[in-house]
C-alpha cells in the first residue's frame, strides 16, 4: 500500500485490536500486531472470560446449595478454589490457544513488546530485554485498552485491597469483602463471592446499583441481592481504608466503619494511554481518552482508535465491532458506522441484568414524557422462569405509536435473551411486528413475546 512495513499496524491485541488484525488480514492486508502481554488482552485474560467462568462456578454452587427446593438431595460441601481456578484457567487457555493459532494462520506478524507512538505512522516496540525496534504502518490503529481505576489515597496492594485483576487470582474464598462500587464489576464479584459463602457488602455512591441501567432493573437486582444476604449500601461514599489485624477497616464519608477481610475496588476502568506517545504525536484526547469519530478515525490522517480508549461503553463486543469497522475501511470497503445505542449490555450476576437501547428515563429525556410508553412484564408469568425459580421482569420502552427503543431484562439467564431484544431494537420493530412471532414454549423468550403482545394490546397473561 505504501513504503510502510505493514498496511495496518495495530497497537494492542485485546478485543478491538485483534479483531481489527484478523479482519484486515482476511481482507488481504499485511498486519503487524503489537502486544506487551498476551494476545486477547483484558477480556480474555483478566475480564469477561475468567469472570464469567467464576460466575458459572458460582451458579453451580448455588444449584447444589438450593437443590432441596427441586427435590434433589445434594449438599454444598465447600468451594475448592484451586479447582475453580483450574476450570477458569482451562477455559482461558483453550481460547488463548485458539486465538494464537488463528492469528498465526492468518499471517499476522505479532510484535511482542510495549508499543509507543513515535511518529504519525510509526510505533516503537520495546521488548522485555529493553531492545527497541521502529515499525511503520500505512495505517495505525490505537487499541491499548483500559485498566482498573482507583480513588485518591486508595492504592490496591493485591493483598487486602484488590482490583478485579487481583480478585481473579485469589486462591481462597474470603470470609468477608467490602466491594467498593456497585457497577458491573462490583455486582459480578459480589455475586460470585456470596455464592461461594462470603459475607459481602457493596458500597455505592449513587442511589442504586448498576446505575446506567433502567431503574426497574436496579430495583430488582438490589432486592434479590438483599434476599441473598448481600448488604447493599447506596448513597455511601468511600472515605479511607486502614489495615487491621484481620483485614481492612473501610471508613465511609458518613463516618461508618466496615470491617472485612478484603476490599475490592471496582470504581470504573480508565483508558490505558499514558506514556504511549499519543499526545506528543498530536492525537486529540480528552481526559486520557482518544477522541474518534463514528468511523473510529482520530484527528490524524491514517490513525484510528478502537475499544476502551474511545469514550463510550467499555465492552469487548463494542471493541470487536470497531476493530472490524476500521479494517474494512482501510481495505476500501464502506462499512456502516456502529449504532452505539444498539450495543447490548449484560451484567452476569445472579440475577442477570441485560439491556439494549434507551432506559425509560433516557427516552423521556430525549423524546419528552408524552412520547414514551412503557410496559413491564413480570417473569412470574413465565413458565420457564417458574421452573428455574427465578424472578425478574421484562420492561419495554417504546415511542407512542412508534418503535420499541429500549428493552430491559432482569432475572437468571436473561442475558441469553438479549439477542432477540437487540434484533427488535435494531430493526426498529413496533410491538405489532413482534406480537405475531411465535415463541417456543416453555422458554424465557416467551416473556419477550408476551410483553410485546401486551404492549400491542393483546395481552394473554398478567402484566402491569
Ligand atoms: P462502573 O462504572 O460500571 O461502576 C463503578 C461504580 O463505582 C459506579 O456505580 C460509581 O458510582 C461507583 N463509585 C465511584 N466512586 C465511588 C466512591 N468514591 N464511593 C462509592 N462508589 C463509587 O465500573 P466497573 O464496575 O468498575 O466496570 C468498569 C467497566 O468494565 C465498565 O465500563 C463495564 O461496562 C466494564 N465491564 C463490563 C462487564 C460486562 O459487560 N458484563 C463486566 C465487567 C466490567
Amino acid at each position: 500500500m505504501s513504503g510502510s512495513e505493514f498496511d495496518v499496524l495495530v497497537l494492542g491485541a485485546g478485543s478491538g485490536g485483534y479483531a481489527c488484525a484478523l479482519r484486515a488480514a482476511q481482507l488481504g492486508l499485511s498486519v503487524g500486531l503489537v502486544e506487551q502481554g498476551k494476545l486477547g488482552g483484558t477480556c480474555l485474560h483478566e475480564g469477561c472470560i475468567p469472570t464469567k467462568a467464576l460466575l458459572h462456578a458460582a451458579e453451580v454452587a448455588d444449584a447444589a446449595r438450593g437443590a432441596a427446593a427441586f427435590g434433589v438431595n445434594a449438599t454444598l460441601e465447600g468451594i475448592d478454589v484451586a479447582g475453580v481456578n483450574a476450570y477458569k484457567d482451562g477455559v482461558v487457555s483453550r481460547l488463548f490457544k485458539g486465538l494464537t493459532g488463528l492469528v498465526r494462520s492468518r499471517g499476522i506478524t505479532v510484535l511482542e513488546g510495549t508499543g509507543r507512538l513515535t511518529g504519525p505512522r510509526e510505533v516503537t516496540v520495546t521488548d522485555a530485554d529493553g531492545a527497541s525496534t521502529v515499525r511503520s504502518g500505512a495505517h495505525v490503529v490505537l487499541a491499548s485498552g483500559s485498566q482498573p481505576r482507583t480513588l485518591p489515597g486508595l492504592e490496591p496492594d493485591g493483598e487486602r485491597v484488590l482490583t478485579s485483576e487481583h480478585a481473579l487470582r485469589l486462591e481462597r474464598v474470603p470470609a468477608s469483602v467490602v466491594v467498593l462500587g456497585g457497577g458491573v464489576i462490583g455486582c459480578e464479584f459480589a455475586s460470585v463471592w456470596r455464592s461461594f459463602g462470603a459475607e459481602v457488602t457493596i458500597v455505592e455512591a449513587l442511589p442504586r446499583l448498576v446505575a446506567a441501567e433502567d431503574e426497574a432493573c436496579s430495583a430488582v437486582l438490589q432486592r434479590t441481592f438483599k434476599k441473598r444476604g448481600i448488604t447493599v449500601r447506596t448513597e455511601a461514599r468511600f472515605a479511607s481504608v486502614e489495615h487491621t489485624s484481620s483485614g481492612v477497616a473501610v471508613t465511609l464519608e458518613s463516618g461508618d466503619v466496615l470491617e472485612a477481610e478484603l476490599l475490592l475496588v471496582a470504581v470504573g476502568r480508565g483508558p490505558r494511554t499514558e506514556g504511549l506517545g499519543y499526545e506528543e504525536q498530536g492525537v486529540a484526547m480528552d481526559r486520557g481518552f482518544v477522541l474518534a469519530d463514528e468511523l473510529c478515525r482520530t484527528n490524524l490522517e491514517g490513525v484510528f482508535a478502537v475499544g476502551d480508549i474511545v469514550p463510550g461503553l467499555q465492552l469487548a463486543h463494542r471493541g470487536f465491532a470497531q476493530g472490524i469497522l476500521v479494517a474494512e475501511q482501510i481495505a476500501g470497503l464502506a462499512p456502516q458506522p456502529i449504532d452505539e445505542a444498539g450495543i447490548p449490555r449484560v451484567t452476569y450476576s445472579h440475577p442477570e441484568v441485560a439491556s439494549v437501547g434507551l432506559t425509560e428515563a433516557a427516552a423521556r429525556e430525549q423524546h419528552g414524557d408524552g412520547a414514551v410508553e412503557t410496559l413491564t412484564y413480570d417473569l412470574g408469568g413465565n413458565g420457564k422462569s417458574q421452573i428455574l425459580r427465578t424472578q425478574g421482569l421484562v420492561k419495554l420502552v417504546r415511542l407512542a405509536d412508534g418503535p420499541v427503543v429500549g428493552v430491559h431484562l432482569v432475572g437468571d439467564r436473561v442475558g441469553e435473551l438479549i439477542g432477540e431484544a437487540q434484533l427488535i431494537h435494531g430493526w426498529e420493530a413496533h410491538p405489532d411486528d413482534v406480537a405475531p412471532l411465535v415463541h417456543a414454549h416453555p422458554t424465557q423468550h416467551e416473556a419477550l413475546g408476551e410483553a410485546h403482545l401486551a404492549l400491542a394490546g393483546k395481552a394473554l397473561h398478567a402484566h402491569s
